[in-house]
């Protein structure tokens, strides 16, 4: 059965947690394929709030199996509290989470030197979560990563310090002027971990073979959005996950061909958020940003930083594009209780870019930088959606709202959701 992704179409937190926990229900295996733990997931269900950054979303099944893919980099002590957070609140992990031998650590000179670059970025820093994500990357792509296989193996794990740490120290002090770290204490502390992380391990790719073999149905969990993409996304504020979140990352993150991806499902909000840096054109300032922030049950602030996330209007030219780089089968918008309370909304159909229009979105960062919105205005509907299942149940203004951005996506729209609770969701075509 070939396997099917959940991409965010937007700069992240479209509420790919929250769908990927709703379609778990009838998949067999749900695997993590790219980024580290820059993600952060919100996921409401029976057993309460959860915030998870590493673990797939499926962990709540107690019969499905989770995968942590090559293409992820995870932080040891990061993953650890997750599992036993997990556990802690009655969440069985063991003999069902299975972490990569492939998949990279993150060291703590990444953490380091992330803040001391943004720092040295001074007005362009990028805005990141700070968790080390792109220096991790940068030592993937560069060939001084270490990956789950030699952390477990306290050997090969002394044999990689004996470079890493020198090579890191030399670079950290001359350019930062920060102390030393010591091979042993390092050595210790991540011996440790590796230890503690071993009885995850697994040649996932195999898992995962093995499961679509049998038939059974795999959900590929992407993170962040396509915004955020190294290649497309508005660079230079873009995260650095290699492979990509994009849809097309998913097979090289967990190691199948792209002929075993059947299905490609987008996430996408409502309205528009993004937290960090860079380019956003339908930003708002005014009292309707504070609706959109502040409105719902779960108010828009980072689940990974707390950050408070910036809000504005849909943009249907990023969405369009988003929706065409990653050849979206199908697409679920999350959050449109958040519109309830509005009496008009608008949906930003094209940009102006030196007093031209344009409705694609430009490459370079001045000209996004500049991109002034042009916007067409739909009614609101003033009416709570949130008790809302059945697509008919919507008020009529709503209904052509989800229309309307299912013309913008050229994509079957098949979930809305109208609240973070598991229930609150209108299935409107089946997606698996
Ligand atoms: P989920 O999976 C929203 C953003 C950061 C920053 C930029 C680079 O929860 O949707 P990084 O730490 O990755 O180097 O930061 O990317 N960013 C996210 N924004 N949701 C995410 O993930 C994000 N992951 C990274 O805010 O602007
Ligand atoms: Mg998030």
């Amino acid at each position: 059965m070939p396997a099917i992704v959940v991409v965010g179409g937007q700069w992240g937190d479209e509420g790919k947690g929250r769908i990927v926990d709703l379609l778990a229900e009838k998949a067999h295996l749900v695997a993590r394929y790219s980024a580290g733990n820059n993600a952060g997931h919100t996921i409401i269900n029976e057993l309460g709030e959860f915030k998870l950054h590493l673990v797939p979303a499926g962990i709540f099944y107690p019969d499905k199996l989770c995968v942590i893919g090559n293409g992820v980099v995870i932080d040891p002590p990061v993953l650890l509290e997750e599992i036993d957070h997990l556990e802690d609140r009655g969440v069985s992990v063991r003999g069902r989470l299975f972490l990569s031998d492939r998949a990279h650590v993150l060291m703590p000179w990444h953490r380091l030197l992330d803040n001391l670059d943004e720092s040295a970025r001074g007005k362009s820093a990028v805005g990141t979560t700070g968790r080390g994500i792109t220096p991790a990357f940068m030592d993937k792509v560069g060939r001084s990563g270490l990956r789950v296989a030699d952390l477990i193996d306290p050997e090969a794990l002394l044999e990689a310090l004996s470079f890493l740490v020198p090579y890191k120290n030399e670079l950290l002090e001359k350019l930062y002027g920060v102390e030393p770290m010591s091979i042993e204490r390092v050595h210790e502390e991540y011996r440790e971990y590796g230890a503690r992380l071993a009885p995850f391990v697994a040649d996932t790719q195999r898992v995962v073979q093995k499961a679509m073999a049998g038939g059974e149905t795999v959900l590929l969990e992407g993170a962040q959005g396509s915004l955020l993409d190294l290649d497309f996304g508005t660079y230079e504020y873009v995260t650095s996950s290699v492979p990509s979140s994009l849809a097309a990352g998913a097979a090289l993150g967990i190691g199948i061909g792209p002929t075993q991806i059947g299905q490609v499902l987008g996430v996408y909000k409502a309205y528009q958020t993004r937290v960090g840096a860079g380019p956003m054109p339908t930003e708002l300032h005014d009292e309707t940003a504070t609706i959109l922030r502040e409105g719902g049950p779960r108010p828009e602030y980072g689940s990974t930083t707390g950050r408070p996330r910036r809000c504005g209007w849909f943009d249907a030219v990023a969405a369009r594009y988003s929706a065409r780089i990653n050849g979206l089968t199908s697409a679920a918008l999350t959050r449109l209780d958040i519109l309830d309370p509005l009496a008009a909304i608008k949906v930003c159909t094209a940009y102006e870019v030196d007093g031209k229009r344009t409705d694609t979105m430009p490459a370079g960062s001045a000209a996004m930088a500049q991109a002034k919105p042009l916007y067409e205005e739909l009614p609101g509907w003033q009416h709570d959606t949130s008790a809302c299942r059945r697509f008919k149940d919507l008020p009529s203004q709503a209904r052509d709202y989800v229309d309307y951005i299912q013309d913008v996506l050229e994509t079957k729209i098949c979930l809305v959701s109208v609240g973070p609770e598991r229930d609150q969701a209108i299935s409107l075509k089946g997606v698996m």
